[in-house]
């Protein structure tokens, strides 16, 4: 179907590629107007732009001078999806700090509607504190961000990310977006927790355990693609933030419970983090010293239980709330009594016994525990995994109500 697309073309290096992405868009059938801010306007000019797109490309030039025509709130409400590509740190900054001293960022501001913008930068501009901010508010804020990639630079010798994804990549995430409604997810927010927890013993030392976050990150990005709002309450972990999530970072079991209360509400929550069942009774205020008397003695307390403290709320509690079973024998016997004791509606069990490798591995053998019975899955890749399980939460939410 037919979308009207409002293309934002910033003032870098990368903007020759926003040539191409045009007559993509345009080959899928879309309808693109374009906005060239006074950088865009000297990388590549108007006209080039106006005979790629079949449309007057606009200009500050003319929105100054001509409000008359069409006015910036008309230009960014008639659009389906607003995106930004080049998008540089300075129109990043300026849309996470709502400016609107330009034709470009005013309509940024004055739009409803969903906004994708394709960063494209010196990698330690990408880098800086700065700039890292200005990406979380914006995402924050429901944008979305295509890229940047890794690569050799236009400055000679630089690498690292920075470079701006690719027409296609960009073509695919406006496709995903402009395809949302219909995803089987949409309208929803799905809460993950993922990986460990690290709980301090004192200021150099923790308790932690072997998770990866490799699963609860795979069940994010699997139900974002699904269209879902996601939120990712993430322990410590090596591997990156999903793209398309909030993710929110966490050390202990006691800012896990905190992130995710803060979170509510969700249609359905899913607890895949290996959460430390134990903390110290008190972190030491500094390094613990050997002293020559021997070893000190750790006094351990108990962590909250933030599956079962989820699940057993009267207010805000998750439409489903899915828990895992980590258990190293007896695992579907085991699963099932979990399942009654913390009060979710399933358990997603796996066996993580010595030899199996799923701690910290990439593939998983699990078995789902519902109310009506136990499904037994083969071995699959992690991701495989998260794809299954989204697939059920999305077919087990009540209809129409999203
Ligand atoms: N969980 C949690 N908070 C905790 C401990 C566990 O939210 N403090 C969640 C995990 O995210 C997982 C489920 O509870 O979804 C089961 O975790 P598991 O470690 O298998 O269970 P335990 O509670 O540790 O039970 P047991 O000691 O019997 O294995």
């Amino acid at each position: 179907m037919t979308k009207r697309i409002l293309l934002i073309i910033g003032g870098g290096i990368a903007a020759y590629k926003s040539l191409d992405l045009i007559r993509r868009l345009k080959e899928r059938g879309h309808e693109v107007r374009v906005i060239l801010t006074k950088g865009g306007a000297e990388f590549i000019t108007p006209l080039s732009v106006a005979s790629l797109s079949r449309e007057r490309a606009f200009t500050d030039l003319f929105s100054l001078t001509d409000e008359a025509d069409i006015g910036h709130i008309e230009l960014s409400r008639s659009a389906d999806l607003l995106v930004v590509a080049p998008a540089t740190a300075d129109l990043l900054a300026k849309m996470a700090g709502g400016h609107a001293d330009d034709l470009a960022s005013t309509a940024l501001l004055a739009t409803d509607k969903p906004v994708l913008v394709a960063p494209a930068m010196n990698p330690r501009m990408w880098q800086h504190p700065a700039t890292r901010r200005n990406m979380a508010l914006l995402q924050a804020d429901g944008v979305t961000v295509v890229g940047p990639n890794e690569g050799a630079m236009a400055e000679r010798g630089e690498f690292g990310p920075g470079r701006m994804a690719e027409p296609m990549e960009i073509l695919a995430a406006v496709e995903r977006l402009l395809g949302g409604a219909d995803l089987p997810l949409a309208g929803r927010h799905v809460l993950v927790t993922s990986g460990p927890t690290h709980e301090p013993i004192d200021p150099v030392r923790y308790i932690a355990n072997r998770s990866s976050g490799r699963q609860g990150h795979a069940i994010a990005a699997a139900a974002a693609a699904a269209g879902a709002r996601v939120t990712l309450v993430s322990g410590p972990v090596a591997i990156a933030p999903p793209a398309g999530v909030t993710t929110v970072a966490v050390e202990t079991a006691r800012e896990m419970l905190a992130a995710v209360e803060a979170a509510l509400p969700a249609d359905a929550a899913v607890f895949a983090a290996a959460v430390a069942d134990w903390r110290t009774a008190g972190e030491a205020a500094q390094k613990m010293k050997k002293n020559g008397k021997g070893a000190p003695r750790l006094t351990l307390v108990e962590n909250p239980d933030i599956l079962a403290t989820i699940a057993h709320r009267a207010e805000q509690r998750p439409g489903l709330v899915v828990g895992f079973a980590a258990e190293t024998e007896k695992v579907v016997e085991h699963a099932r009594q979990k399942r009654l004791r913390k009060g979710c509606d399933w358990i997603v069990a796996n066996d993580v016994g010595p030899g199996t490798g799923v701690m910290g591995g990439t593939r998983n053998t699990v078995h789902l525990v519902t109310g009506e019975g136990v499904e037994d899955w083969p071995t699959m890749d992690k991701d495989e995994v998260a794809r299954r399980l989204v697939a059920r939460i999305a077919a087990a939410m009540p209809k129409g109500s999203a």
